[in-house]
């Protein structure tokens, strides 16, 4: 065998030879404790219904809800993220519905607190879009704009009625300016200094929330461009990262995730608070669809797309596979 000069002089393939051997070197695990579980719930009685855009999740009705949440627990994932899907007819300009303490989201959040008490963080998604029969994550002025000091009032008392009905942490997902300072001393003043803020501090106008759209039935036409941040745009999310710790953000996320890793490692490199990713629908759609295809390997992919989101820096990934992927692991 001729040998051509003296390379390769190193080999890293060393370390890649057996699957122990990869498993001993492997800088990221994954682990059920990382995972939280964003589920939605839908008014009224009957059966939960299949949300065609995103195959394998269902908007829950109480039942099921209670349900998923005691799998999570029993598979170990930490957390729950909760959407509320009001009747049509229930909808209105302000998202009445969202500080009713029978509204939706609020009867959800005391079933599931009913259900595995402290075993699950609870966490309430504390946005009006869902709420709002314009689809905005806030109330508009005359002219149709999303007025952020009125919606601020508005997201004062969703974070009280929701700290009520028995949440451990609200996430601030309306990327109003001051939203997080706001709802701090809202929940502050009845006495809910134990429950903690999940700022999305990094939230980005992405067409991938698509799936997201029928899966709380939103009413929305247009975008959300003029309050979540352009996909261009890197810098402001360390101003928007600023301003939500300066308010008293106890947590802090970046939303979406896969397309978002550079901002992801920034964020994590930058903060001294826990750091939390969320896959999001459009992520989740995708995988499915091309699995579903044929095209690519569903598990392997989902691991791998886990993977990445925590290598980049997440501690805490919100993914509609939470429970299936506590469970594999
Ligand atoms: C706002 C909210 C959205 C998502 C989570 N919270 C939609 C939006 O901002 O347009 C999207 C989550 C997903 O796509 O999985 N209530």
């Amino acid at each position: 065998m001729t040998v051509y000069g003296s390379f390769p002089g190193t080999r890293p393939r060393r370390l890649r030879t057996t699957p122990a051997m990869r498993r001993m070197v492997a800088e990221t695990r994954l682990h059920p404790a990382d995972l939280i579980l964003p589920a939605f719930v839908r008014e009224g009685a009957g059966e939960p219904v299949a949300i065609s855009a995103m195959p394998g999740v269902v908007q829950h009705s109480l039942d099921t809800l209670r349900k998923a949440a005691v799998d999570a627990v029993s598979a170990g994932v930490s957390g729950i993220m909760l959407f509320g899907v009001p009747e049509d007819a229930k909808k209105d300009a302000t998202g009445t519905a969202g500080t009713d303490p029978e509204g939706i989201l609020q009867v959800a959040v005391r079933a599931v607190r009913e259900e595995v008490g402290d075993d699950l963080v609870i966490m309430s998604d504390l946005c009006l879009d869902e709420y709002t029969d314009h689809g905005h994550c806030g109330v508009l002025d005359a002219g149709g704009r999303v007025d952020n000091d009125a919606t601020l009032e508005r997201y004062a008392e969703m974070a009280q009625v929701q700290a009520d009905a028995g949440v451990h942490v609200v996430g601030t997902s309306g990327m109003m300016d001051g939203q997080v300072g706001v709802v701090r001393d809202a929940l502050d003043t009845i006495g809910k200094e134990d429950v903690a803020v999940l700022a999305y501090a990094v939230k980005y106008s992405s067409a991938f929330y698509g799936p997201f759209r029928e899966a709380v039935g939103s009413s929305l036409t247009g975008d959300r461009k003029t309050y979540q941040q352009d996909p261009a745009n890197s810098r402001e999310s360390l101003r928007e990262l600023a301003l939500d710790l300066e308010e008293g953000a106890d947590m802090v996320m970046v939303k979406p995730a896969g397309p978002y890793l550079d901002v992801l490692a920034k964020v994590a490199a930058e903060v001294d608070v826990p750091v939390a990713a969320y896959q999001i629908s459009g992520e989740y759609s995708m995988i499915e669809a091309a699995a579903e295809k044929g095209w690519i390997d569903r598990d392997k992919a989902i691991l791998e797309s886990l993977t990445g989101i925590k290598r980049a820096g997440a501690g805490m990934i919100l993914t509609y596979w939470a429970t299936e992927v506590a469970r594999a692991l």
